[in-house]
């Protein structure tokens, strides 16, 4: 037997025990993350290295210093997830990593570091996609929540409008024609002085402020549930720096409302435009990615679906930026369906959750 065969017949036999306990490691970006999860749906341990102190400094994440920090931390964190979790290696069924999208260099060092221990305690290793990821958030906050469903996807890297058709399995309805939802407020942020990541900060600044004190513009696309962000961005960025160039100080609350209304009202008028055109697509609505913990629009996706009974289901808070239980929870369902990685297994910083859009443009 190939040491392939021999990885196929255990993810056979995993996937038909009657609890799976899966180990997933989250590389992507600037959190190094590991977790322990049980059939996909239950938190076993979730442990966040958040490296947030090292970029800070300049502004924004430094692929290099992101690289070095998972090489380092990975191990550890990995220990800590097993201790916490109160398993033993060997307990394992499976290991689950992050192979894109995300920084080459980063996804690299996650890739590797879980190619090591799956080789290492000869369990099977699964691929994971950090969208299907962070979608998956949401499979370990509502128990009960299954497929098909419309998802709203808005993190640093991505935003999209998709329908989860099945577990693995997407189609696109929308998605953001230049900047990333989390891009832009990061952008936004930084020209009000606020450090990385801006997304949170200018979230809890726009608490305080009026959100119609700046208009911003509404950019047109050609797909109907596509959206464009970096025009109202420069419009944003236009305005603070006439303000700065005739003197004035920043109404910095203000202005982070007023940008945060922007994008929100485009974000949920996309979503609902799909929803109300195709209610066939959309028995229910989820949101997912880093985005999802915006206040706003969490209220605002609230208030829309309760309009329309539609169920909503938003991941918890901590589960909503980078973590290693959801990439745990995606896993599940790869090993169900026996898709498993050998160890050519490479980072593919360009990974699409869909390859192209299958559904009305
Ligand atoms: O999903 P995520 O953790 O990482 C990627 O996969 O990109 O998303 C991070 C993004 C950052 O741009 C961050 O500023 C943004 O999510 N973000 C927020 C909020 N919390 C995080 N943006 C707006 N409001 C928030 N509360
Ligand atoms: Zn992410």
């Amino acid at each position: 037997m190939t040491y392939e065969e021999e990885m196929l017949a255990l993810a056979q036999n995993a996937a038909k025990k009657e609890h799976v306990r899966i180990l997933a490691l989250e590389t992507s970006c600037d959190e190094t993350a590991a977790a322990i999860v049980e059939d996909g749906r239950v938190i076993l341990s979730n442990v966040v290295f958040s490296q947030i102190d090292l970029h800070a400094l300049y502004g924004g994440v430094v692929p290099e210093i992101a690289s070095r920090a998972h090489v380092e931390a990975c191990d550890r964190v990995i220990d800590e997830a097993l201790r916490q979790a109160g398993i033993a290696a060997e307990e394992l069924d499976a290991c689950a990593v992050t192979y894109g999208p995300g920084l080459v260099g980063a996804l690299l060092t996650g890739v590797s570091c879980m190619k090591g221990y799956s080789y290492a305690l000869r369990k099977p290793l699964i691929p994971v996609n950090h969208i299907e990821g962070h979608i998956a958030a949401n499979y370990l906050t509502h128990p009960e929540l299954k497929p098909p469903f419309l998802c709203l996807v808005v993190s640093g890297g991505h935003s999209h409008l998709v329908r989860v058709e099945d577990y693995g399995v997407y189609s696109l309805l929308g998605q953001t024609t230049d900047d990333a939802a989390g891009e832009a407020f990061d952008k936004a942020a930084r020209v009000l002085g606020l450090p990385y990541p801006g997304g949170p900060r200018i979230d809890a600044l726009a608490e305080e402020g009026n959100p119609h004190y700046l208009t911003l513009p509404r950019p047109h696309t050609d797909g109907r549930y596509d959206y464009s962000l970096s025009g109202l961005k420069t419009a944003f960025i236009n305005a603070c720096h006439r303000m700065e160039q005739k003197g004035e100080v920043l109404p910095k609350a203000d202005l982070a409302a007023s940008f945060r209304e922007a994008v929100v009202s485009m974000l949920v008028e996309k979503a609902m435009l799909a929803a109300d055109e195709h209610p066939e697509l959309a028995p229910a609505i989820a949101l997912a990615g880093g985005v999802s913990a915006n206040r706003e629009l969490r209220r605002r996706m609230q208030q829309a679906c309760d309009q329309r009974g539609l169920p909503l289901y938003m991941p918890s808070l901590n589960l909503c930026g980078d973590n290693g239980a959801m990439i745990g929870s995606a896993a599940y369902y790869r090993l169900m369906r026996g898709e498993i990685a050998d160890l050519r297994l490479n980072a593919v910083p360009a990974l699409r959750l869909v390859e192209r859009r299958t559904l009305h443009a």
